[in-house]
């Protein structure tokens, strides 16, 4: 059985924001499956600040994605047909699908693969959030790189977004009292009355600087930082001596080519300690996962998706991760789940 299968393909690497015209969009019949292999129907990708990372040609974790290749991607499918030993039509799966309305399962390539339950606890969309890698992200940040404690300031940056929200909500799981900073007055609002932040600060406010210090009167000691340049500089001027930076991202670099900070002497006389990190080498990840799925069903954290619809508008879509038209982990829906 062959599907028509539509492609994003990368065709010139985007400067700053994304545009459809850096994408070819291309049909061809889905191949005719080898042992070994399945035909998955993607039906949700992950919009990761990390996409617009892979489409360009600089040093990274993993390498950019070529001129004329599919577009890399997270997401999640159900398996339409298979030649594979372990892998039946009807499963769900989720793994590197890509930009593309069908993915090819090879059982060879079993890291890239996951097999979900066939009735997941939580939604589809929940599970490339709070409870995938958002949800692990988080956790990793806060339980292994820079453990927070009881009654220690923890000030998480893109606070209103999939990875953020979350590190805010088991910060105060974990006791400590949480500072979220975002853009503009209804995420902050949002993080108070709906996520249970003690403060929130608007870092697009023109009094930025004031409204940190007045969220923080007894400086910082975690910071979860996900944004880097003046937010980041602005977090470290606040922290207390011998403070920790779990340092998970640095979007405001991603589309622009800026660096984080001019000036890391605050690093040496603050005597911060600041440790990168990758979800992909959490050793626990099952375990993240089980404690994620166990506080959202138990309502002790909440998971908020922004679902946008359409392949083919996947470029345009992923820009809202760095315009912030979203709460929540960014999702694209490419078909129903039925
Ligand atoms: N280390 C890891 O393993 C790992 C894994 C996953 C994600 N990450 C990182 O985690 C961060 C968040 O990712 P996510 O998937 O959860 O995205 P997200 O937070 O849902 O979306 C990105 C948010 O960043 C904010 N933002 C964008 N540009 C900004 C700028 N120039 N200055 C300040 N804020 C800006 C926007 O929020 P506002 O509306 O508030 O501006 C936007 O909503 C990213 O840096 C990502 O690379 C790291």
């Amino acid at each position: 059985m062959s599907f028509t299968n539509r492609q994003l393909l990368l065709k010139t690497r985007p400067e700053g924001l994304v545009s459809r015209d850096n994408f070819e969009l291309r049909e061809q019949p889905t191949p005719e499956l080898q042992d070994g292999q399945a035909l998955v129907r993607v039906l949700y990708l992950s919009m990761d600040p990390t996409n617009r990372v892979w489409m360009s040609d600089v040093p990274q974790y993993m390498p950019p994605v070529a001129i004329g290749e599919v577009m890399r991607g997270i997401g999640i499918g159900r398996v339409v047909a298979s030649e594979a030993k372990h892998y039946a039509v009807g499963d769900l799966v989720q793994g590197l699908v890509g930009w593309q309305d069908y993915a090819l399962l090879d059982e060879g390539k079993t890291g890239y693969w996951a097999k979900l339950p066939p009735k997941p606890p939580v939604a589809l969309p929940t599970l490339l959030g709070a409870c995938g890698f958002s949800g692990i992200t988080a956790h990793y940040g806060l339980t292994e790189i820079a453990p927070v404690q009881p009654g220690e300031t923890l000030v998480v940056s893109a606070a209103a977004g999939s990875v953020g929200s979350i590190a805010g909500q088991i910060g105060k799981l974990r006791g400590a009292r949480v500072v979220g900073i975002a853009g503009g007055a209804e995420k902050c609002r949002h993080l108070i009355d709906d996520l249970g932040f003690d403060a929130a600060v608007d870092y697009k406010a023109d009094d930025f600087k004031q409204q940190l210090a007045a969220a923080t009167p007894d400086g910082v000691h975690v910071n979860f930082e996900n944004v880097g340049g003046p937010v980041m500089r602005a977090v470290l001027s606040r922290m207390v001596n011998g403070g920790r930076v779990a340092l998970c991202g640095l979007i405001a670099n991603y589309a622009s080519g800026g660096k984080p900070s001019d000036d890391y002497s605050v690093i040496i006389v603050k005597r911060l300690t600041v440790r990168g990190f990758l979800a992909f080498d959490y050793k626990d990840q099952q375990g993240a996962v089980q404690d994620l799925v166990g506080w959202v069903v138990s309502g002790k954290i909440k998971a908020g998706e922004t679902v946008a619809d359409g392949l083919e508008n996947a470029p345009t879509v992923l820009n809202r991760l760095f315009d912030g038209s979203h709460t929540g982990k960014l999702v694209l829906r490419v078909s129903d789940e039925d």
